[in-house]
């Protein structure tokens, strides 16, 4: 079985559009493959952000993706920081990474634009997100496009040091997760539904209280026609919703078609809500059981035992191969 390993940050707010574009493939990917799912701790602190509490966001995001079906019996769950092997590798592989294939990268080059105080590590982010991928021989790693070119340059980093050292790392694939519906925004349908939109009325977060998610729904753009019929160009507003209410319930748009032929706007945009509100509600009362429960630090507890000697092994193998004093 190929090996996938993913990182997320612990940014704290996770919408309706990562649940069903991001989470619903990962619980597919878990029956596929052996699987590794890591909060990137490390990587949320290279821009500094306010009003950021780290230590709560990621037991949040833990306790909701088990909320959402990531089963720990099919996925090793960690947290970064708590494996100190995975800053150590960086290092090694920092001396095998050039400064210009790091400030040419695009996420570099975006979040540096016009500043002149950045941090070194705004810098580095992508080796140790290599790191985090070579330590563990990881086959497979699921990531947005934004995300892709970080993966090439760990393949680069890894045939670099394999070629200088003997073979030692696996080379990784990206697999990039745009093959989910893309779930666009409630207030403007031509733009994708983001955590960090301005008009929090068109996004939907997991967290969202059930009448805070009916009203979005409710007051949701739409066009004056009033036929519920899927057409992406034209209707961008009524498709979004038949996406949204297709991906809940696995049926298919035709069959919604014909389900809400005789209804109006407002009759289907109910039943989007009932939909969407019960299986977030489902979620919610999962969270809560395992927000307070310790689930959550045995889970972490196993996960970073296994990663830690899969980690040491890695880079005890790396050191042996410079020559480092042991
Ligand atoms: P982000 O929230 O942009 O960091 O994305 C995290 C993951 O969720 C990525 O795999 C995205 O492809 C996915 N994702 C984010 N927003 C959406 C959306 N509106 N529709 C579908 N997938 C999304
Ligand atoms: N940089 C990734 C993001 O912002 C998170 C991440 C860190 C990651 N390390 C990783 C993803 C290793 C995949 C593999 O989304």
């Amino acid at each position: 079985m190929k090996r996938m390993l993913t990182g997320l940050q612990p940014t704290g707010v996770i919408t309706l559009g990562n649940y069903i574009g991001a989470i619903k493939q990962m619980i597919k990917n878990q029956d596929k493959y052996e699987s590794y799912i890591f909060v990137a701790d490390l990587h949320a602190i290279t821009v500094p952000k306010e009003d950021f509490n780290l230590k709560e966001n990621t037991r949040s995001l833990i306790a909701l993706y088990l909320a959402c079906g990531i089963d720990p019996k099919k996925n090793t769950i960690f947290v970064q920081s708590q494996n100190e092997y995975h800053a150590n590798l960086s290092w090694v592989l920092e001396c095998n990474t050039y400064f210009g294939e790091l400030s040419r990268m695009h996420q570099f080059k975006e979040k540096s634009k016009g500043k002149e105080n950045f941090t070194a590590g705004l810098l580095t982010y992508p080796v140790l997100m290599a790191s985090d991928i070579l330590i563990y021989d990881t086959d497979i790693v699921p990531v947005g496009m934004d995300q892709k070119q970080h993966v090439e340059l760990a393949r680069d980093v890894a045939e670099r040091f394999n070629n200088k050292f003997g073979k030692t790392f696996v080379i990784p694939e990206p697999l990039i997760s745009d093959v989910g519906t893309k779930i666009m925004d409630l207030v403007d349908p031509t733009k994708k539904m983001s955590k960090s939109s301005e008009n929090q009325n068109g996004v939907i977060r997991l967290l969202d209280s059930s009448d805070e998610i009916r009203k979005k729904i409710i007051k949701a753009t739409t066009d004056s026609d009033s036929k519920v019929k899927f057409d992406k160009d034209k209707k961008p507003g009524i498709s979004n919703l038949i996406n949204i209410y297709k991906s809940l319930t696995g049926k298919e748009i035709e069959e919604i078609e014909e389900e809400f032929k005789d209804s109006n706007y407002g009759q289907f945009k109910k039943a989007v809500a009932d939909t969407v509100v019960k299986e977030i509600e489902e979620i919610q009362k999962r969270y809560k059981e395992y927000i307070d429960s310790d689930i959550i630090d045995i889970i972490l507890e196993e996960g970073l035992k296994k990663t830690r000697l899969m980690a040491k092994a890695k880079l005890d193998a790396v050191k042996r191969k410079i020559g480092f004093y042991n």
